[in-house]
């Protein structure tokens, strides 16, 4: 029996069930084929209000949400916080009640903070879908990585994925680690020393700083990119020597399965996490996972919009 989603708000990975996740996946999955059509659209989100609030900056979260929400016949509104009323001091909170008394249904945040999405999520009746809270989680990006991952190899069980990169300040690895272990795959983390947060193995994954172990028996790897923002202490290795030793290139790829499945989430650094050779070569699905984005974005939207209409429901009967 198909299960039903009963949460209003989109926070994390770690709070889902491999259930809730199978369910985001197969959602997802029928709502692929819109993009396709002619008309791109469906009327599923008709007379919903979808407000993408952006405290950081994004190219593909922000305007993947607008599309999907768009293919959903939602309306959509976008705040920049660099002109909105936050630059005048305005609290989190009062900026999200503000956006629930205009109505909004839906507010899908990125926010700097760790945490800030729960914060806002407890303190609305309207929904929340994090897209991106400091270092702590980006469920829709892991989820997106993991549709993709599937599309190509049909299955996530038994699979072994190596994330490599910057993970101490990765909110995508730690969404990617959820995910994945919930739904059966072997995941190895390898970067720097410097860059592996401590403890990170309670989290069921292999540790390494070998690339070419890391490498070696993946069916697929996940590239991150290297926060160099985040180096306040300027102690991450110079970008030319964090190429020679972890960059993928096609030499390092010669060693690894003939078909491994290669991913980044972007925006790329170039040159510095992985060759454009690579980057743009046969193994790369990095455009795919583009795409995949809006499938699985609608139907996160889909579902938390449908949980929130059951619980009004509850409420009137
Ligand atoms: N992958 C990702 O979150 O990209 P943006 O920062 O462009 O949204």
């Amino acid at each position: 029996m198909k299960m039903n989603w009963t949460k209003k708000d989109l926070l994390s990975l770690e709070e889902l069930s491999k259930e809730e996740i199978e369910l985001i996946l197969q959602t997802a999955e029928s709502f692929k084929e819109v993009s396709t059509r002619d008309i791109k659209k469906v009327p599923a989100l008709r007379g919903k209000t979808v407000v993408n609030l952006f405290y950081e900056p994004s190219t593909r979260t922000r305007v993947s949400f607008e599309v999907a929400a768009k293919r959903l016949s939602a309306d959509v509104i976008n705040i920049a916080t660099e002109t909105s009323s936050v630059k005048k001091g305005e609290t989190l909170i009062d900026t999200g009640k503000n956006i629930q008394a205009l109505k909004a249904d839906i507010i899908v945040m990125r926010h700097n903070y760790s945490g800030a999405a729960a914060m806002l999520a407890r303190s609305l009746e309207i929904s929340v879908v994090n897209a991106g809270d400091g270092w702590h989680e980006h469920p829709t990006q892991a989820l997106l990585d993991i549709f993709t991952l599937k599309e190509k190899l049909g299955r996530i069980a038994g699979l072994k994925v190596s994330i490599v990169g910057d993970i101490a300040h990765s909110r995508v690895a730690r969404s990617n680690i959820w995910g994945l272990t919930k739904l059966g795959a072997k995941v190895t983390v390898c970067a720097p020393a410097m860059l592996i947060p401590p403890a990170i193995e309670e989290m069921g994954v292999y540790v390494t700083s070998d690339i070419d172990q890391a490498l070696r028996s993946a069916d697929a790897i996940n590239v991150l990119r290297m926060q160099f923002e985040r180096d306040e202490q300027n102690a991450f290795p110079k970008q030319l020597e964090y190429f020679k030793n972890f960059g993928i290139t096609a030499e390092r790829l010669q060693k690894a399965k003939k078909d491994i499945i290669v991913m980044h989430p972007g925006p790329i650094n170039r040159g510095i996490e992985m060759s454009s050779e690579v980057a743009d070569g046969l193994n790369s699905v990095i455009l795919e996972q583009v795409t995949n984005g809006i499938a699985v974005r609608m139907a996160v939207l889909f579902l938390v919009a449908q949980a929130a209409e059951s619980k009004n429901a509850e409420n009137i009967n």
